[in-house]
């Protein structure tokens, strides 16, 4: 279905043309002056020059056109030029009612989806094995889960890759560690020749304790430090008894992990790690020393990136240490190697904080320099910014240590519990209230995140996230359960209370013109659906979507206001309402999905 600027365009142009001028100077845009029009054209200004006439006259020779074709097919409720040229407009609203009748028809709700789908691979939440969730592994879940969920919508075929941090000296340190407190483990003893045990010799809540331990002791105890490396050394040389083991700390770990992406609705389609692109580089490394690109410096090989146009400094990008050793970097051009090889995908996105954009700057230049990917292939690093709190430092527990993400998810959801809970009029006992807090919660951090630019550092202030008013989560939800109560209670007046499906209501089947300012207001808003999603999808951009949904429940609000849909006795007019509120609920719900949240039935 066409944009409906583009739609308005295509009109304007024709008028343009048909006075004699070019139809680019036809361009539409929604008007910056609401109170006198709803979309207006400068064109007029803009051929002035070219044409060597005042502005004014091409306008009036335009509106003379738009009337003519007006009379022939209603498109404008008002067309008027105004000095010094400008052509402003306000829709017919039975123009208005056909495109939206158009979209509620489309099961894509009018987006221009890609004819033909991309493979797109999304590397995101990227976790360590072992060490707990922090905020900057939130961002990266929330954002990049959106942003997965944006490109799938609009037709293209999406890999979420979590690519877990499972490999490199963290490992050795565990290992290390375990070995200390149960030397006698069959892992450490390289005598050992039978089968190792298929339980795990710790539990997720040891594990999660050991690394700390282990971390804290490496700084302060070197012998420890050197005999961590070295049994992460034995261990990427393969040693048998320390893979067994890190097999066990991998299971219980990512067991662990996917329940708690699980309570993010945060899902991923492939759970590699660090460690399986480990088998790609040896020959990828190979392969760019006999093309040339890599070269030895000071002992380590490296690839040369930096560009003449470069403006600051772009260090080389180094593939192996002196030592031996691969890098982050190594372990991001491997796994390079390996999508192309499985999925051959037209687009890699990235997300991490945006302190690692040097990191992928050297990277992606790297893969391209060395053949690694096409030309055509598109790298995209989405770097977001810092979560602070009210203070404007990164987010600290009360106590002042780094935030957890179970401790962050609890206190928002307890800040809406409490406010559910001090409502006098609530209709929920506490078991209900703590289910709903769960749901609306999630809501409540994720529309924090995700209505800023991603590469802004943002404030996390929960009191303002979880209220119910404003440019929040709770408010988005807010209502969309207020729709569907509206359209249970029809249902009801129907059905003599049998039925509540929205379905079972007597609808209209198209949108009827809008009646009254405020309908047709929050019909204009739904208009504009498939040109934000556009936008949001070119610029992989979730803010855009919250914004828009926050002016549509807006938008909704008023109408609802202003309107009594309920106790309408027009009985046409009320199943057009009906059908008008259950598309704006299909959007708000479209909307919430893409962020990767969901509403309850009541809150
Ligand atoms: N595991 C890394 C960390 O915790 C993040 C990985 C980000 N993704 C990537 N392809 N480098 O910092």
């Amino acid at each position: 279905m066409k944009k409906i600027l583009d739609a308005l365009t295509q009109v304007v142009g024709q008028a343009f043309v048909d006075s004699g001028y070019e139809a680019s100077y036809g361009k539409v845009t929604i008007s910056n002056r609401p109170d006198l029009c709803e979309f207006q054209c400068n064109g007029a200004m803009a051929g002035a020059k070219a044409y060597r006439k005042a502005p004014i006259m091409i306008a009036n020779a335009v509106v003379e056109k738009l009337q003519e074709q007006n009379a022939q097919t209603p498109v404008w409720e008002e067309i008027s030029a105004v000095m010094p040229g400008f052509i402003n407009l306000k829709l017919h609203p039975d123009f208005l009612a056909g495109m939206l009748t158009e979209m509620n028809e489309d099961e894509k709700l009018g987006c221009q989806c890609e004819a033909e789908p991309k493979t797109m691979v999304i590397d995101y939440g990227g976790p360590n094995v072992a060490k707990p969730l922090h905020i900057g592994h939130l961002r990266s879940a929330i954002i990049g889960e959106s942003i997965k969920r944006i490109c799938r919508y609009m037709g293209n075929q999406v890999i979420g890759d979590v690519h877990l941090g499972d490999w490199g000296l963290q490992m050795g340190l565990i290992m290390q560690e375990l070995k200390e407190r149960q030397p006698e483990l069959p892992y450490f003893d390289p005598a050992f020749e039978g089968e190792y045990p298929v339980e795990a010799p710790f539990t997720i809540g040891e594990l999660e304790e050991i690394y700390p331990a282990a971390s804290g002791k490496s700084k302060v105890d070197e012998e420890f430090s050197r005999q961590a490396h070295d049994t992460t050394f034995l261990f990427q040389q393969g040693d048998r008894g320390l893979v067994a083991l890190w097999k066990h700390i991998i299971n219980v770990s990512v067991n662990d992990l996917k329940e708690n992406y699980r309570k993010l609705n945060v899902d991923f389609d492939v759970w590699y790690g660090e460690s399986d692109a480990q088998p790609f580089i040896p020959a990828m490394v190979e392969k760019m020393k006999a093309d040339g690109f890599a070269r030895e410096s000071q002992g380590a090989l490296i690839v040369d990136v930096a560009e003449e146009t470069d403006t600051k400094e772009v260090p080389p990008c180094i593939l192996v240490k002196s030592d031996g050793a691969t890098l982050y970097s190594t372990t991001d051009l491997a796994p390079i190697v390996q999508r192309v090889q499985e999925y051959d995908p037209a687009s890699m996105i990235y997300l991490t904080d945006k302190r690692q954009e040097m990191h992928f700057t050297q990277v992606f230049r790297c893969a391209r320099k060395t053949g690694l990917v096409n030309e055509d292939v598109n790298l995209t690093h989405i770097g977001f910014g810092t979560m602070n709190g009210k203070d404007g430092k990164p987010f600290k527990t009360r106590s002042g240590g780094v935030m957890r993400l179970e401790y962050l998810i609890s206190e928002i959801q307890d800040a809406v519990y409490n406010r559910i809970m001090d409502n006098e009029n609530r209709s929920m006992e506490e078991e209900e209230a703590k289910a709903v807090s769960a749901v609306i919660g999630l809501a409540a951090l994720k529309y924090g995140d995700l209505s800023n630019q991603a590469s802004k550092d943002y404030i996390f202030d929960i009191e303002r996230f979880a209220s119910f008013e404003g440019n929040t989560g709770p408010y988005i939800l807010y209502t969309i359960v207020r729709i569907k109560s509206i359209l249970a209670k029809c249902a009801q007046a129907l059905e003599g209370g049998h039925m509540c499906a929205d379905e079972s209501i007597e609808i209209a089947d198209v949108i009827r013109p809008a009646s009254s300012d405020s309908e047709k207001q929050l019909q204009l808003c739904l208009a504009q659906f498939n040109e934000m999603m556009d936008v949001a999808y070119r610029e992989l951009a979730p803010h855009k979507i919250c914004q828009y949904i926050y002016e549509l429940s807006n938008a909704f609000n008023q109408f609802y206001h202003n309107n009594k849909i309920l106790t309408e006795p027009d009985e046409e007019k009320k199943a057009g309402f009906i059908r008008l509120i259950t598309l704006t609920k299909k959007v708000l719900e479209t909307g919430i999905d893409l962020l990767g949240f969901e509403a309850p039935e009541k809150m």
